[in-house]
């Protein structure tokens, strides 16, 4: 049996012992779609991870594959109804990443609104000569009404953190009894995106997420709100965010995702209202351990005949 290992993770099992060959990528960066595509013909495993593209040419590729690990909560990164057509297992790694992700998106929501980059880059450059009424002037974060657009786990994990921030949660789409019990508010799309102070992106990406925020809603936003997108970066139209920002229709973005990583829209780089890290949402290593973990265990699982933990 062949595992393909897109990239080294930061747990690795003894494959030898355990009877397994595996092609391992201990290259700097990632494979590219050809490379993908060559070792995958006799492998009957991958670990893949989330900017590799699984689609129907590369499974067509693998004729022995069964199993598909993606080492990421995330999947649209896989043609998984084709995958499963051919009934291939699809893997991914709920749960571990929850909070890990959860606390990047609260980073960087506090990180837009108090100028903390702004900030440490002015202290870094040396420009701190004295102590000013107006100097960084953000906005608050208690009391202020939290949007959270994606009411999973992670979405889920956000609105409780709030709890410390005394902040009022609006959530959309089904009802969510964790956020319910903590008097968050079920409403329509359109009352959210006009209500929040701060709207937080945690749904998954696909055809009816792509391109949920474009001008349109960025224009029926508050001018003094913040939106965060730790989900998947085109669920945001991103020139329409940059525009949005440029002309004061909303205050500022915090990203860790953009429509098509790694390339990053020039109008979000040296712009003072955007915090932006590249996607970092679940980069912990105890997370990323246990991420590692679970893969491995499923993708074991699969190949020796037994159901995975955690399939899609
Ligand atoms: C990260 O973006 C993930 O989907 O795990
Ligand atoms: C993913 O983990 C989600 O359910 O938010």
């Amino acid at each position: 049996m062949k595992i393909l290992i897109t990239k080294e993770l930061p747990y690795m099992p003894d494959f030898a012992s355990l009877g397994y060959e595996v092609y391992i990528n201990k290259s700097e960066g990632l494979m590219t779609y050809d490379q993908i595509k060559e070792q995958v013909k006799d492998a009957n495993a991958i670990v893949s991870m989330l900017a590799d593209k699984i689609d129907q040419e590369i499974i067509d590729s693998a004729p022995n594959l069964i199993v598909i690990c993606n080492y990421a909560v995330g999947y649209n990164n896989i043609d998984f109804n084709y995958a499963k057509s051919k009934n291939i297992v699809v893997c991914n790694t709920p749960d571990v990443l929850t909070d890990t992700t959860a606390e990047l998106a609260w980073a960087l929501l506090m990180a837009t609104a108090r100028k903390i980059v702004e900030s440490d880059r002015f202290m870094q450059a040396g420009k701190f000569k004295a102590w000013l009424p107006d100097l960084m002037l953000g906005q608050d974060i208690v009391g202020k009404t939290l949007g959270i657009i994606g009411t999973g786990r992670i979405g889920t994990a956000m609105g409780k953190m709030s709890q410390g921030f005394r902040m009022p949660i609006l959530y959309t789409r089904k009802p969510n009894p964790e956020l319910d019990a903590l008097g968050a508010k079920m409403v329509d799309m359109d009352t959210l995106i006009k209500k929040s102070d701060y709207i937080s992106l945690h749904c998954p990406l696909n055809d009816s997420t792509k391109h949920m925020f474009t001008k349109k809603e960025f224009a029926m936003m508050k001018n003094s709100a913040i939106i965060v997108n730790t989900a998947r970066g085109a669920v945001i139209k991103e020139q329409d965010l940059v525009d949005a920002i440029a002309t004061g229709e909303i205050a500022g973005a915090g990203l860790d995702v953009f429509e098509d990583e790694p390339i990053v829209n020039s109008g979000l780089l040296n712009n003072d209202k955007v915090v932006i890290a590249p996607h970092i949402g679940s980069a912990t290593l105890g997370t990323r351990t246990k991420m590692a973990q679970m893969s491995f265990n499923d993708c074991f699982a699969v190949l020796s005949g037994k159901p995975a933990k955690f399939t899609v």
